[in-house]
């Protein structure tokens, strides 16, 4: 029976979601009944460590090695029970314009006989993905990210796992804005995109939403707030993503760095807002950043379900030989797309379709032309 080898990899921020389509990839591959069918014996080969995981590895010696592992049914039983990446990632790019070590992973793969690479990522890990196929590397791709923000897909791992923890953390919040008769600011993630704001923020019942893809006026912001004020309102919660900006003002970065994507960190806007606010209003205002909680704790049942289908979708393309594709979720049915379609285009809000820019919050109209 032919052999062949599947390297598999999770790469970007981590997030929920992941390894439940860790465990269908492998699960797809090794079932026996699938062999017989298919006649190929596939193994699976778990790289650790994002794209960082090839470039360490030694491919002479990676069975003595910490830099790959051989999964198996029995081992990935569990995973998608639990959280981030068995597998763990990192921010590290093969196309780094600092330092270009695609040529070493390539030959790395190819020493190591890996036939095909499976790839769990968001942009910035699937565009690298897209440049290796390019280069000539079998690849197939998994999209994931709690931003939403990629391209050709509806769906992106992780995305419904955090929603729920910021609707768990503003429950929790509500109790402490209420009795302090307190405004409360959350600040979102989700770098240029406001879908994780928008979405949580309508999940949750926020009084405003911010997104950055409609610039705010703090002035406008500080009516809303006076205007919940008169009408006996005794908090507010207010969700702002931490790409927002105010009308002819910037994003706040965390710090000058960037990641090997030469993406930079966003963060902070929420404390601006919170301290306007209080000196536009005079109501006490607190401001919580959730952070790296939104993608932390357990996959939610979506996540679990659509990584579940996520992953066996990337097998079939795999045994089909559909390589340098994407598989992706559109109108409710799983599919592909290349790999390349990715290439310079962010999944943003359009605000006229889903935003109130009056209310600065989700839209108030659904079937306004009755279809
Ligand atoms: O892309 C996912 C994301 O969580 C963004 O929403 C956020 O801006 C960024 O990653 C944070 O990156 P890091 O995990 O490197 O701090």
């Amino acid at each position: 029976m032919k052999k062949s080898r599947i390297g598999v990899l999770t790469g970007g921020g981590d997030c929920a979601g992941l390894n439940p389509a860790l465990k269908w990839v492998v699960k797809t591959a090794t079932d026996e009944r699938l062999i017989k069918e298919r006649g190929i014996q596939y193994e699976v080969l778990g790289i650790h460590d994002g794209w960082l995981g090839l470039f360490n590895v030694n491919p002479a010696k990676w069975e003595n090695g910490t830099d790959i592992v051989r999964l198996n049914d029995d081992i990935v039983r569990t995973w998608d029970r639990y959280g981030g990446t068995m597998l763990g990632t990192t921010r590290f790019s093969p196309y780094d314009p600092k330092n270009d070590v695609s040529k070493k992973i390539i030959s790395n793969i190819k020493k190591m006989e890996l036939e095909t690479i499976i790839v769990l990522g968001g942009d910035g890990t699937l565009s690298a993905a897209a440049h290796l196929y390019k280069d000539g590397v079998n690849i197939v791709g998994i999209p994931k990210t709690i931003d939403k923000d990629l391209p050709e897909t509806d769906y992106t791992l992780g995305f419904e796992s955090a929603l729920n923890v910021i609707v768990e953390e503003v429950d929790r919040l509500r109790t402490t804005a209420g009795s302090h008769k307190r405004i409360f600011v959350v600040e979102i993630m989700g770098r240029n995109a406001g879908w994780l704001a928008l979405e949580g923020g309508e999940a949750c019942g926020a009084y405003i939403i911010l997104i950055p893809e409609y610039d705010f006026s703090y002035d406008r912001i500080n009516e809303l707030v006076l205007e919940g004020k008169k009408s006996g309102r005794r908090y507010e919660i207010i969700v702002v993503a931490e790409g927002a900006k105010p009308a002819g003002g910037k994003q706040i970065l965390k710090d000058k760095t960037t990641d090997s994507f030469g993406r930079a960190t966003l963060g902070g806007i929420g404390e601006v807002i919170a301290a306007k606010i209080e000196k536009g209003t005079g109501v006490e205002t607190r401001s919580v950043e959730l952070s790296h909680l939104q993608r932390g704790g357990a996959p939610c049942a979506y996540d679990r379900r659509i990584g579940r289908h996520f992953g066996i979708a990337a097998v079939d393309l795999v045994v089909n030989n559909l390589y340098g594709n994407m598989v992706c979720l559109k109108n409710g049915k799983i599919g592909c797309v290349p790999l390349t379609s990715i290439f310079g285009k962010t999944n943003l809000v359009d605000p006229k379709t889903y935003y109130d820019a009056d209310r600065y919050n989700g839209r108030r109209t659904i079937l306004s032309s009755g279809k």
